[in-house]
């Protein structure tokens, strides 16, 4: 059972979450004590757009050899073209661009296995809101694209590549303000598979009949939350695995970029029905340009995190979730020990990969 000054923390870290969502335009600009990352190499997820590209150029700046892990090789050779072009004069850091598709699983493989270098920031950028248009609903495993994409990817890709971290790597998840609402999975320890097999009543059934007349979809939003809080999770066991490893100074954040301006918003199909189905998604693709913050200013916590994350971790805060570069109590710290094994057995299964805990 969590303790009142845990439970006010995590409420208080809630509502600032909520306020960031709207007000973050308001706020002093997040500014990075510059470092210099010359000789250091990161790969960056879904670089080749929006908070991923922000990054990879913030790193790039800085000295870093970037690798922009895409799943598009055209789209990824217009932002190394960008990348590089954005640092002219001061990037000392190559940068180049590799295939990888995080929603499958085959390919999350081919990549790991022909990486041959020294990782020393791997930032897990790649997401999705939605399935696209037209496109999977089910990965070729046969799990859920989102699940895979937004989640699965990346934890197969750090268990492959876990031994080409540097000592000193810093492991970073772009997650979401969304994760706290996902958090009610974790934070229910059966409720939710005594429910799924439960009849559905009239209520439900009639519900479901007037949403199928009307055209109203599943929302996306729950399924997205799940994978953002999954992210925070993992985060948090993935540091506690690095402190009992031999190599205790690596370190592994996620964070929040609150509401920021990217084509996210652009690939969100919003229609009459998905008022009814995703308020949520369709008010924030409808308000984007005049709340959300600009993608520069969304990207610097993960910056940051993938700059400074040692130093976070040697004042004992490795493994946090965390949104312009301040600590948030996070759903984790109201989990209990074995909930949370429970789910990185889950994670392990669906991805075949058993780690060496
Ligand atoms: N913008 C926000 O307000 C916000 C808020 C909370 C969290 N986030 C998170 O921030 C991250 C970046 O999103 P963004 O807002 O910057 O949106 P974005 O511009 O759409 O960027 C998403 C990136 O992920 C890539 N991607 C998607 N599926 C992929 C796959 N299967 N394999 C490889 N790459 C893939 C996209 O590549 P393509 O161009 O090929 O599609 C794109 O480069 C996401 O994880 C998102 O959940 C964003």
């Amino acid at each position: 059972m969590p303790s009142p000054k845990t439970l006010l923390s995590f409420y208080t870290s809630l509502v600032k979450s909520l306020l960031a969502v709207i007000f973050a335009r308001l706020y002093k600009p997040q500014e990075i004590p510059p470092k210099d990352l010359r000789g250091q190499t990161a790969i960056v997820t879904g670089a080749n757009s929006g908070i991923g590209l922000s990054i990879a150029v913030a790193l790039a700046k800085q000295g870093t050899a970037v690798c922009l892990a895409c799943r598009n090789p055209d789209r990824g050779a217009a932002a190394v073209e960008y990348v590089t072009s954005s640092c002219s004069g001061n990037s000392q850091g190559k940068v180049t661009c590799r295939i990888l598709d995080v929603g499958d699983l085959t390919s999350v493989r081919s990549f790991c296995e022909k990486w041959d270098g020294e990782i020393d920031m791997l930032v897990h950028n790649a997401g999705i809101a939605e399935p696209a248009s037209g496109g999977p609903i089910i990965s070729k495993e046969g799990l859920d694209i989102m699940y895979t994409t937004n989640f699965l990817g990346s934890f197969l890709m750090t268990h492959l590549l876990k031994a080409r971290l540097s000592p000193t790597a810093r492991v970073v998840f772009t997650s979401s303000s969304g994760a706290y609402s996902g958090a009610s999975h974790f934070l229910q320890e059966s409720s939710k598979s005594s429910l799924e097999h439960r009849a559905p009543g009239l209520l439900a059934r009639t519900t479901t009949r007037i949403k199928d007349f009307l055209g109203i979809t599943e929302s996306s939003a729950p399924t997205y939350a799940l994978t953002k809080a999954q992210q925070v999770l993992f985060a948090s066991l993935l540091q506690s695995h690095f402190s009992a490893s031999p190599f205790p100074r690596r370190t592994a954040h996620a964070f929040t970029p609150g509401f920021t301006s990217t084509p996210i918003f652009g690939k969100l199909v919003v229609s009459w029905q998905t008022w009814f189905s995703n308020p949520l998604f369709a008010a924030l693709k409808m308000t984007e340009k005049w709340i959300a913050v600009d993608t520069d200013e969304g990207a610097k916590t993960g910056v940051w995190l993938a700059t400074w994350g040692n130093e976070l971790g040697i004042e004992g805060k490795g493994g946090g979730f965390w949104e312009w570069m301040e600590w948030r109590t996070s759903f984790v710290e109201l989990m209990g020990e074995t909930r949370k094994e429970r789910e990185w057995d889950t994670w392990e299964r669906d991805a075949g990969a058993v780690w060496d805990r």
